[in-house]
């Protein structure tokens, strides 16, 4: 079983399918607007384009693109998320259980989108080169990660994270959002992803750390520091 088998109760609860689970509300009403706003901006026309959700989880992201006109293939390693993003989304979205070899030969991709996903991988360069591999030329990548700062800030506070190598400057440690469950979370800058991709050919196009607003925290009180945005999104495109 996948450490993330046992986390799909959370991102794929979702009663009456209209209402955002709480737990995901964040990451859907902080994060996805910008990505999004920054898709519409790259692709005038996205009906008919390829788009890869990788690390797609339950498939909220996945139904965003399909709903703007992409042809959405979801790629997740854990069974159990790929089962609830099953229930979710039409069946036009297509749904693969596994890693990038899956993939039918020869399928390549307008848009790959990584939505909280790579910050728990820890060969981050092998990944990124699987998805370079599938990129079509001029092609957008766009991820968010937790904003470094943000995981300090809940790292002081004793919360959802623990044993990281630093408290101030944190990289490496564990995320239990459910308990007894531990998850790996490998914490990276702006600057280290740019690295990466600049060696395979991107050019930066876009970075973002939208901040927890006062109607997002009268909607849904959170128990943890809010001063530092949570999520960093970054976008960058083949060249
Ligand atoms: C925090 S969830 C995010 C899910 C979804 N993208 C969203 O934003 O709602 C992280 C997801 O990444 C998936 N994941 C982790 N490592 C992965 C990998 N190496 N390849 C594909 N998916 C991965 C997990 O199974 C999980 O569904």
């Amino acid at each position: 079983m996948n450490l993330w088998d046992k986390m799909a109760g959370i991102f794929g609860e979702d009663k009456g399918r209209e209402e955002i689970p709480k737990g995901i509300a964040d990451n859907v009403l902080i994060a996805f607007p910008p990505m999004i706003e920054l898709i519409r901006k790259n692709f005038p026309i996205m009906k008919g384009r390829w788009a890869l959700d990788f690390g797609c989880g339950s498939g909220r992201f996945s139904k965003k693109l399909h709903e703007l006109g992409f042809w959405v293939t979801g790629l997740d390693i854990s069974s159990e998320m790929i089962s609830a993003a099953r229930h979710y989304l039409p069946q036009e979205v297509k749904l693969i259980t596994g890693s990038t070899d899956q993939i039918p030969e020869g399928r390549t991709f307008d848009l790959v989108a990584a939505s909280m996903v790579f910050q728990f991988i820890r060969e981050i360069d092998i990944s990124l080169r699987a998805i370079d591999r599938l990129m079509k030329p001029t092609g957008i990548l766009i991820f968010s990660v937790f904003n470094p700062p943000f995981v300090a800030n809940l790292l002081k506070a004793g919360m959802l994270f623990k044993n990281f190598n630093s408290v101030n400057f944190p990289t490496r440690g564990l995320m239990e959002l459910v308990k007894g469950t531990r998850i790996p979370v490998y914490l990276r800058r702006a600057e280290e992803y740019s690295g990466l991709l600049t060696c395979l050919g991107y050019e930066k196009i876009f970075e973002a750390a939208p901040p927890f607003t006062e109607e997002f925290l009268a909607k849904y009180p959170v128990p943890f520091p809010t001063r530092d945005p949570e999520f960093l999104i970054l976008g960058f495109q083949k060249k």
